[in-house]
C-alpha cells in the first residue's frame, strides 16, 4: 500500500517555474541567445549550473566563458530569480494542493519534498508549508541531480518507507524520469504530450486527487 507522497516543488507546489522561467528567458536575452518556452521544457528541474551550461551549448557560447565568468552568469540569474519571489506569501500555493495535501494527511500518509532547487526552504518557509514536510531534500544534499532518481530515493529513505510505496508528483519530464527510475508512481502536472513515461498526467494540479490515484498504484 501506499505510504508516501514526494512532491517537486517548482511548478508542482507554486509557480516558481514560471519565475525561473522569466529570469533565465531575461540572462539569455542579454547573451543574445534565443530562449523559447518549448526550450525551457528542457531546464525543469535541472540544476542551476546545468541550466546555464544548456543555455550556452543552445547559443553555441559552451567555450566563451571561463567558470568564473559562467559562476557570475549563474549567480546574476539566482539574483533576479530571487527578486521575483520575495513577495511568495501562502496565496501563491497552486489550486488543489493544500486540499490534496490535507487529503493525504487524512489518510496518514507521509509528506516529502525532492526539489533541485538551493532555494526550496525559503520558498516553502514563504508559503507557510515547511512544516507539512516530514523529510525534505533539496539540491545541497544529494550527488546527481534529476534524471538521476537519487533526490527521490533519499526522500522515501529519510521517511522511512520503501521507494514502491511511494508517489512522486512532478512537472518535469526529468522529474518524471527520476521517479521512475526510483521505482515509484509517478503523476505528472502539465500537458500529457510532454510525459510519454508518468503512470498519470494532470494538465493542473487542480484535479489532484489521492482518492483517484490510489486505486491506480500497483
Ligand atoms: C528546479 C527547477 O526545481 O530547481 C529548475 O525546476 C531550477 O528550473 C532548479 O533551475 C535549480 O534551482 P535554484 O533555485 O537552485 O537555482
Ligand atoms: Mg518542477
Amino acid at each position: 500500500p501506499v505510504q508516501a507522497v514526494i512532491f517537486d516543488l517548482d511548478g508542482v507546489i507554486t509557480d516558481t517555474a514560471e519565475y525561473h522561467y522569466e529570469a533565465w528567458k531575461a540572462l539569455a536575452e542579454e547573451l543574445s541567445i534565443p530562449f523559447t518556452r518549448e526550450f525551457n521544457e528542457e531546464l525543469k528541474g535541472i540544476s542551476r549550473m546545468e541550466s546555464l551550461e544548456k543555455i550556452l551549448v543552445l547559443g553555441g557560447k559552451a567555450h566563451d566563458y571561463t567558470e568564473e565568468q559562467k559562476t557570475a552568469l549563474a549567480d546574476k540569474k539566482n539574483e533576479h530569480y530571487l527578486t521575483l519571489i520575495q513577495n511568495i506569501t501562502p496565496a501563491d500555493v497552486l489550486p488543489g494542493i493544500n486540499e490534496f495535501i490535507a487529503e493525504i494527511e487524512a489518510q496518514g500518509l507521509k509528506i516529502g519534498l525532492a526539489s533541485a532547487s538551493k532555494n526550496a526552504f525559503a520558498v516553502l518557509e514563504s508559503l507557510g508549508l515547511k512544516d507539512k514536510f516530514h523529510a525534505i531534500v533539496d539540491a545541497k544534499t544529494v550527488q546527481r541531480g534529476k534524471p538521476d532518481p537519487e533526490i527521490f530515493l533519499k526522500a522515501a529513505h529519510l521517511l522511512e518507507v520503501e521507494p514502491g510505496a511511494c508517489i512522486g508528483v512532478e512537472d518535469a519530464a526529468a522529474g518524471v524520469e527520476a521517479i521512475k527510475g526510483a521505482g515509484m508512481f509517478a503523476v505528472a502536472i502539465g500537458a500529457k504530450e510532454l510525459f510519454a513515461h508518468a503512470d498519470l498526467v494532470y494538465e493542473s494540479t487542480t484535479g489532484l486527487s489521492l482518492e483517484a490515484i490510489l486505486p491506480l498504484v500497483r
